[in-house]
């Protein structure tokens, strides 16, 4: 029962987020470069989106390249920016089929050139598309998009645009990089580490997290609905207790 037809998931998270971890392990393990994990992993977030997508998953947010990656070996991250201007070019085919469109949280702007070029060329030609909106977290960190985002307030007051008693939740969620977009249901990681490493830190207040010690090139469709299984059977309180939300359910 392990079929996408399998319609036990009553409840699947509208927003699914992904730390894809372990492509470096993947590859140490057969003996490759670190970049053929890189590459592999792509394979897998292909596998991975169109699944989602078919599922009726409508956000997926994927922890592609941290700010703090930036400081990883000038190959690694050579190797890694090489491998999104090909996969973005790759990719476009299956984003347009599956009527996926694809966007990007994160410092952008740090991209060399060809990468955001690329990067806002398919953003451009998949803006249309509806059945899912497929985020890539590329120089993202939490806590940079907050300081920004506290930066921007500040202006804006400084301005004399808002006033103190203006800046309530929604109008700091109005100044993420993941504006418009709702909070994550559910966040995986995989690779077996349990931690949260600075990704969609404000968003994730009441989030479900799930970890999984398969590597991120060899986590599929299977391993996927395993999580949304493990997702349906939890009772999301957001603070109530159990009684109040069965009093809700049964009042409607
Ligand atoms: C973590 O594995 C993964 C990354 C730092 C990059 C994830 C990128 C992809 C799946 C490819 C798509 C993204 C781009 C930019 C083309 P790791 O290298 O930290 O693995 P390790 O923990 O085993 O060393």
């Amino acid at each position: 029962m392990s079929g996408l037809s399998d319609h036990s998931i009553k409840n699947l998270p509208q927003h699914l987020a992904i730390i894809m971890d372990g492509n470096g392990r993947w590859a140490k393990k057969k003996g490759f470069l670190r970049s053929i994990g890189h590459k592999n992993g792509v394979d897998a977030l292909r596998n991975i989106a169109t699944a989602s997508a078919e599922l009726g998953i409508k956000y997926l947010t994927v922890y592609a390249f941290s700010t703090e990656n930036w400081s990883r070996p000038q190959s690694e991250v050579k190797a890694l920016m090489t491998l999104l201007v090909s996969s973005l070019k790759k990719e476009l085919k299956t984003l347009m089929k599956n009527n996926i469109r694809l966007s990007a949280i994160g410092d952008i702007s740090l991209l060399p050139t060809k990468c955001r070029r690329e990067l806002l060329e398919v953003m451009e030609t998949t803006k249309r598309n509806q059945r899912m909106t497929l985020s890539l977290a590329l120089s993202y960190s939490s806590r940079v998009e907050m300081v920004q985002c506290m930066k921007k307030i500040g202006q804006k007051l400084i301005e004399g645009e808002i006033k103190i008693s203006d800046i309530d939740e929604a109008h700091i969620e109005n100044n993420l990089f993941t504006f418009g977009m709702p909070d994550p249901d559910l966040l995986i990681r995989t690779g077996g580490e349990q931690r949260v490493s600075n990704y969609l830190l404000w968003q994730i207040a009441y989030c479900e997290l799930y970890f999984s010690d398969k590597l991120w090139p060899e986590f599929d469709k299977e391993d996927l609905i395993h999580a949304l299984q493990d997702y349906n059977n939890r009772e999301r309180r957001f603070g109530k207790t159990s009684e109040q939300l069965h009093e809700e359910e049964t009042n409607g």
